[in-house]
């Protein structure tokens, strides 16, 4: 029988794999300058090894989950979320925070996003996080149809005004 080829494998992140985290999280902050340049950071020649430098620091730390979807041998998305105590700025208790998801462009719509998430919840309900929050772009369509469709309900509106000259 041939090897299964199309699998894919969600799995810790490694410190190997910082360079193709890097381009991924790159790729969110291109996503997110593309819904409003004002807002969110713009994609540099050094953002993706200064995000991939960022989530090698983040591995080995009891607080955090980093998971990586793995296709042949190629990260083909990967989600981080954190472990945090009560926030009074937040107004909530303890919870699960889900900081990134995403999936390599050309992978998208075939399942990978709801896995990583999928995965993170369960770590975080197996680590005793009560809940989980994340923030979600107002004009990201796909992502808040996929936290949708995992049971997230709307809770927070974040809202930006320039200021200056
Ligand atoms: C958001 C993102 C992670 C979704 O990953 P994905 O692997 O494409 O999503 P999946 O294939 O697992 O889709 C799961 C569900 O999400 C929803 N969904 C995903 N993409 C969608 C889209 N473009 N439009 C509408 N719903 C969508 C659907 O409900 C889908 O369920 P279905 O397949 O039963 O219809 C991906 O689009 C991405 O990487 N976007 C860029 C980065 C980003 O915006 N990250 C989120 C930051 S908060």
């Amino acid at each position: 029988m041939p090897p299964k080829t199309d699998a894919v494998t969600i799995r810790d992140a490694r410190p190997a794999d910082a360079t193709a985290l890097g381009v991924l999280g790159a790729e969110l902050v291109r996503v997110h300058h593309g819904f409003d340049p004002l807002r969110f950071l713009e994609p540099r020649a050094g953002t993706a090894e200064g995000y991939g430098n960022f989530l090698r620091s983040q591995l080995g730390d009891p607080a955090t989950v980093v998971l990586v979807a793995e296709h042949d041998g190629v990260l083909v998305g990967y989600a981080y979320a954190g472990f945090e105590d009560v926030d009074y700025m937040s107004l909530r208790g303890p919870a699960g925070v889900l900081h990134d998801v995403v999936v390599t462009p050309a992978k998208r719509g075939t399942g990978i996003g709801r896995r990583l998430v999928e995965a993170v919840l369960a770590r975080l309900a197996a680590g005793g996080a009560p809940r989980v929050v994340l923030s979600t772009a107002e004009r990201n369509a796909a992502a808040q149809a996929l936290f949708a469709a995992l049971g997230f309900r709307r809770t927070m509106v974040e809202m930006t005004r320039e200021l200056g000259a």
